[in-house]
């Protein structure tokens, strides 16, 4: 049995080894090449110490209360030196990939189809060159390099992890340099990519679900049904999805046939223009009742631009209701950089 182990690194990388079951994880990543914080290897010294996300293992016995206190273990704190993972695991790494010797990871693939959507978003899928799809988590991005531009543009996976064929919902900005290259893109056109990247991913799910899309932040919440969806999740999650136009709602039919594949699934769609006849007009905040909040019980999900993450943190103060759990990507479009926390 080998489990796939994701190491978050804090410059936003993230890598995937394999670790055989049994096995501790410190050997598993030095046998990958990576080389993970350690000094003792002996469960003495701390140094290893890291953050697992999810996954279950096998903690150990063999190290000291210095190097691992009770409440660190109860917290979700490992010692990389003595856990075994014993299912599939993410850990957050507190240094760079760099100082881990190690660092993106870089692939090819082959544009398969470029469909518009009117002149609000354009769906790139992909079919990578490798026999094994790039493993990432759903709700991470990765940097395209733009043919002939010199430039890069960061964009979430819409496709779930293991699919072969990479699906992204890509803004049409006018004069945009993906954009244009896409405007005469054609299957078998060649791409580069560096990725999987970003610490905006789905979460061990524990709780109700709050997902917030702001335009093409769409994609990663797709990503993240679909594995819900596979996985066959019971879990109540409801989704608004917000925009600025009537035509900038898009793959809303993919959104609905959720609701037939995951049981608490529920989602609104909300448009910003005034002139819209839209049913759920103005902003997402506006569509935000206190049910869907749960208390506070709740892990909120936010993708879209800069102002919408202000807008919803300042709805949390006012109405004093904090979520159990706010992860959220920022992203300019057209700008090359994200933003997550
Ligand atoms: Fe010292 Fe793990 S390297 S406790």
């Amino acid at each position: 049995m080998c489990y796939q182990i994701a190491l978050n690194f804090e410059d936003g990388v993230t890598r995937f080894i394999g670790c055989n079951s049994g096995e501790k994880l410190l050997d598993a990543a030095y046998r990958a090449k990576i080389n993970l914080p350690m000094d003792c290897s002996d469960g003495v010294c701390g140094t290893c110490k890291c953050r697992a996300e999810s996954g279950s293992y096998d903690l150990g016995d063999d190290y000291i209360e210095d190097a691992l206190t009770a409440d660190e273990a109860g917290s979700g704190m490992v010692l990389t030196c003595q856990m075994r993972p014993t299912s599939d695991c993410v850990l957050t790494i507190p240094t760079t990939s760099l100082a881990c010797k190690t660092g993106h990871q870089k692939f090819s693939a082959t544009v398969a189809a470029v469909t518009p959507h009117h002149d609000a978003a354009i769906v790139l899928e992909l079919d990578v060159d490798a026999t094994a799809a790039p493993a990432f988590l759903p709700g991470q991005y990765v940097n395209i390099d733009v043919p002939g531009s010199g430039q890069s543009r960061s964009y979430s996976f819409s496709s779930a992890p293991g699919d072969k064929r990479l699906g992204f919902l890509i803004k049409k900005i006018p004069g945009g340099v993906m954009s244009n290259w896409l405007a005469d893109a054609k299957p078998g056109d060649r791409l580069d990519i560096t990725g999987p990247l970003g610490s905006f991913y789905l979460r061990e799910v524990k709780r109700p679900l709050l997902f917030l899309a702001g335009g093409t932040g769409l994609a990663p919440f797709l990503s993240m049904l679909e594995v819900l969806a596979r996985a066959g999740s019971e879990q109540v999650i409801h989704m608004i999805y917000g925009v600025t136009r009537d035509l900038d709602l898009v793959l809303v039919e993919e959104i609905a046939a959720y609701a037939a594949r995951l049981l608490n699934f529920s989602f609104i769609t909300v448009v910003a223009d005034e002139v819209s006849n839209h049913p759920h007009k103005g902003w997402v905040t506006q569509h935000m009742p206190a049910e869907v909040l749960h208390g506070g019980d709740v892990d909120v999900y936010l993708c879209g631009p800069p102002p919408m993450v202000d807008a919803v943190r300042r709805h949390f103060d006012v109405t004093g209701v904090l979520p159990a759990n706010f992860h959220y990507e920022k992203f300019t479009p057209n700008a090359p950089a994200r933003e997550a926390a």
